[in-house]
């Protein structure tokens, strides 16, 4: 089985005091993680050495939300992602939809940027996701089979722990959450996209979903099988949510234990 994932995205958010108090937080609520769910906390960059102070023996691990495409240079304003790999972080969020819309980022930078992750020792969360418009005009495939071949082109597969996201645009930050359905036909063609390149590694793929997701809808998308976890936004900033919806991806991977058990013994 597929190891699972909560990743929070905390975006430009928090402060010295506020980061602690969601971290003191989260393990009040959470003293144990579960051995089958791993949980990556992002913040904004200039905490990142914080951060890595207050999860140090927690099990709780590091990313960062971008890296340069550079290990290093004269790129004013740039972080390496050798630097964040030195600081304590473990993942980096490649070419999150946010940072495409208002920097401008491109399907070929998000490729070097995933490329230059994994050559300094981290692991990228590729983000893939289609706007309302595309998706009212059937063009789904199109835009995530072109976004995934942009950051596939340019990294190997065989040998490189990946995770990509599915984050539809039109379901980030607006409430609205993609229905577990919509997410799951998604995420097979993701792994089915990857299995042309690669089928073994499109079988150990993580394939996480983003947008909207939180404790009151996070168990039915969770329980979709292509679904390896979430990548969360707002509701990572609120405790008592962030760690209810780690206890709804701990329900589903409980139940389908009992259920392959009961399979073994039928
Ligand atoms: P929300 O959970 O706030 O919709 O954000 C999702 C996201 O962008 C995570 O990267």
């Amino acid at each position: 089985m597929r190891k699972r994932w909560l990743i929070g995205n905390w975006k430009m958010h928090g402060n010295l005091a506020a980061n602690k108090a969601l971290v003191d937080g989260i393990r009040e609520r959470l003293p144990v993680l579960s051995e089958s769910i791993d949980m990556v906390l992002c913040p904004a960059l200039p905490y990142v050495s914080q951060m890595a102070g207050l999860v140090a023996d927690t099990g709780i691990m590091l990313g960062a939300q971008n890296a340069s495409d550079h290990l290093k240079g004269a790129y004013t304003g740039e972080t390496s992602p050798m630097m964040l790999k030195e600081l304590g972080c473990g993942f980096v969020i490649i070419g999150h939809s946010e940072r495409r819309s208002y920097q401008g980022e491109t399907d070929g930078l998000m490729g070097r940027k995933a490329l230059a992750a994994i050559d300094s020792g981290l692991i990228p969360v590729i983000c893939v996701g289609e706007t309302a418009e595309e998706r009212d005009s059937g063009r789904t495939h199109e835009v995530l089979g072109r976004q995934l071949d942009a950051a596939f082109g340019y990294i190997r597969t065989a040998h490189d722990e990946i995770i990509v996201a599915y984050e539809p645009r039109w379901a980030i930050g607006t409430g609205i959450a993609a229905t577990p359905e919509i997410v799951q036909a998604e995420h097979a063609f993701l792994r089915a996209r990857i299995a042309q390149r690669d089928a073994d590694f499109a079988q150990r793929l993580t394939l996480l979903y983003g947008g909207s997701l939180k404790a009151s809808n996070a168990e039915s998308v969770f329980s979709m099988p292509d679904v390896d976890g979430g990548l969360i936004g707002s509701a990572a900033l609120n405790a008592d949510e962030f760690v209810a919806i780690y206890k709804a991806l701990d329900n589903v991977v409980n139940k389908s234990a009992k259920d392959s058990a009961k399979k073994g013994q039928a």
